[in-house]
């Protein structure tokens, strides 16, 4: 019987949405506040799900203690205070929209679990506004 297991995280970061081959005109229509030239922060909310059967031995589907820590060195230690556009690597050349932090998300956890594990990242970019991978 497989049940799932939930833990939350929040990290603060800036990020600016814009593409270099676009005019400011049109970066701000499509990317609006987003795409502020001099960058902007959001309060990212994070909900970490892993669906497996339970271990029989301690009655745990996995160990949160081990999930907080796992969450803590690939989410909050990785982008918490960061500038995503500058500092994070995978966004040099990639807009950092929720759609692409959830998926870096999903893929800096997802090798830290053991492999009978499903994985689901839901990252919040304001209160109304999340997105869930994979959908
Ligand atoms: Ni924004």
């Amino acid at each position: 019987m497989k049940i799932a297991a939930f833990r939350r995280a929040h990290f603060n970061a800036a990020h600016r949405l814009f593409r270099a081959d676009w005019s400011d005109e049109k970066n701000r229509e499509i990317f609006g506040p987003c795409s502020n030239p001099f960058y902007h922060g959001h309060n990212y909310e994070v909900e970490v799900k892993v669906v497996g059967e339970i271990d029989p031995e301690t009655g745990f589907v996995i160990d949160l203690s081990l999930l907080k820590r796992y969450i803590k060195e690939e989410v909050e230690d990785y982008l918490d205070h960061k500038n995503l556009n500058e500092q994070i690597p995978e966004f040099k050349d990639l807009n950092p929209t929720a759609e692409h932090i959830c998926i870096l998300i999903w893929n800096r956890l997802k090798p830290r679990l053991d492999e009978r594990y499903e994985l689901t990242v839901r990252l919040w970019e304001t209160e109304r506004n999340y997105v869930e991978y994979p959908a």
